[in-house]
């Protein structure tokens, strides 16, 4: 028997060895390198790149002015205005960003929900895109449940858009001061904000979408909350001491409302928040003449004379408000959507006195805030487009 032993003993490391051999050859083969993030969806394609001509003859718009998700103030075509020069944003990183294929975009989307939540620089973009998703399903209609301003539904792929208007996002009611107190300081009345209370015409949609992008942000100024109708800023239902300013009050209701986000949203919704809009009002306020009739882009080197804060200009307010924004989302999982760089060359595509009503101008002055459709928020939805796109992809993988 020892003699038997003995080779069997030596065997024993021969026959380890082979099975080291055999596990190694038959475990799963390292990951494949992964396949490049398709161009407009990587976060930097926005941020990093700029405008060419796009080449000729340019394809024709996704849509028209007879588009019935337009709203009519930025239905410039329709206004008399001249068509927004045709260009193309460049990223650095990629060659151009693709024009959205509605059509394909839907079948990714199937059975999904994508919603907008915030001021009317949501809507403009939200405009764009139920438009451009129009000419990949004839059957669209127009969708307004949920407490949704706008909307659309596209029967074919089961999908729908929808717009919730929430300007400051947090929830505001307006407190008349009461007519037997005398107000010496010539206060009417004031608009109560509760910093942690979203307003009500989204709170019951977190878990409804599929994709939820925020923004706020063009109305925390002295032109919608003047001095005598101001903003008090209430949390847990009792006011704020000492009280905030607006711009402390917006820092607040940031933190505020990315957090509730964060508690309510399902972490398997996609999150994004779109920054601000650059205004352009060349050589003055919207009421004291300003003005964007031109056709000329802004060159790179003249941005930060028109938006740094630094340089007090009438448009600085966009980079301002962007860097609260930036702090409030530091360690959650909104991601930016960062389009403010890209549309600050943008001087020549606003509606400016091309309104569609008679008054308008005389009244509100030019918009230069807004943007025409079709114009820059169609660059703005091939970016979102990209993103979407490559997050669902992400999440079949
Ligand atoms: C947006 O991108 C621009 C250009 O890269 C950058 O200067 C700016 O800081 C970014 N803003 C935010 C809020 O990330
Ligand atoms: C939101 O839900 C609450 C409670 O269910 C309800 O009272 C309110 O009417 C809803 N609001 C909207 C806008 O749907
Ligand atoms: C705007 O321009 C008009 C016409 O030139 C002038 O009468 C008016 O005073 C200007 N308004 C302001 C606020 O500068």
């Amino acid at each position: 028997m020892p003699r038997l032993r003995l080779p069997l003993l030596l065997l024993l490391p021969v026959t380890f060895t082979i099975s080291v051999l055999l596990f190694l050859s038959s475990s799963p083969p390292p990951p494949p390198p992964q396949p490049p993030i398709p161009c407009g969806a990587a976060p930097s394609d926005a941020t990093a790149g700029h405008w060419v001509p796009t080449p000729s003859p340019p394809p024709p718009p996704l849509y028209s002015q007879s588009c019935p998700f337009h709203r009519n103030a930025w239905n410039c075509l329709r206004n008399g205005r001249r068509p927004v020069a045709a260009l193309s944003w460049a990223p650095t990183r990629c060659g151009a960003i693709p024009r959205l294929d509605p059509a394909a975009f839907l079948a990714a989307a199937r059975r999904r929900r994508i919603g907008f939540v915030g001021d009317s620089l949501s809507e403009n973009l939200v405009v764009a895109l139920l438009c451009a998703l129009r000419s990949g399903d004839g059957g669209a209609r127009k969708w307004k449940r949920r407490g949704a301003w706008r909307g659309g539904y596209f029967p074919r792929e089961n999908v729908v858009v929808g717009y919730h208007r929430a300007v400051l996002l947090a929830k505001y009611t307006w407190q008349p001061v009461e007519n037997s107190k005398p107000q010496s300081d010539g206060i009417m009345g004031t608009y109560r904000v509760d910093v942690d209370i979203p307003a009500e015409d989204w709170a019951n949609i977190t878990k409804f979408y599929d994709v939820l992008i925020f923004n706020t942000g063009h109305w925390w100024g002295p032109d919608k909350f003047p001095k005598e109708t101001p903003l008090v800023f209430y949390r847990g239902g009792k006011p704020i001491e000492p009280p905030l300013g607006i711009f402390d009050g917006l820092k607040v209701v940031l933190k505020s409302m990315s957090s509730y986000i964060e508690r309510e949203v399902p972490s398997t919704t996609m999150k994004l928040w779109r920054t601000q809009s650059p205004r352009h009002f060349d050589g003055g306020e919207w009421d004291h003449n300003g003005s964007c009739l031109s056709k000329r882009l802004l060159e790179e080197h003249e941005l930060d004379s028109w938006f740094d804060p630094r340089f007090g200009g009438v448009n600085k307010e966009a980079r301002l408000v962007n860097s609260v924004i930036q702090e409030a989302l530091v360690g959650t999982d909104i991601q930016l959507l960062n389009l403010t760089y890209m549309s600050e060359f943008r001087a020549d595509a606003h509606p400016a006195i091309w309104l569609g009503k008679k008054d308008a101008v005389a009244v509100w002055g030019q918009d230069c805030m807004h943007w025409c459709l079709p114009g820059v928020p169609d660059t703005w939805v091939d970016i979102l487009a990209a993103r979407i796109l490559h997050y669902f992809k992400q999440g079949e993988g």
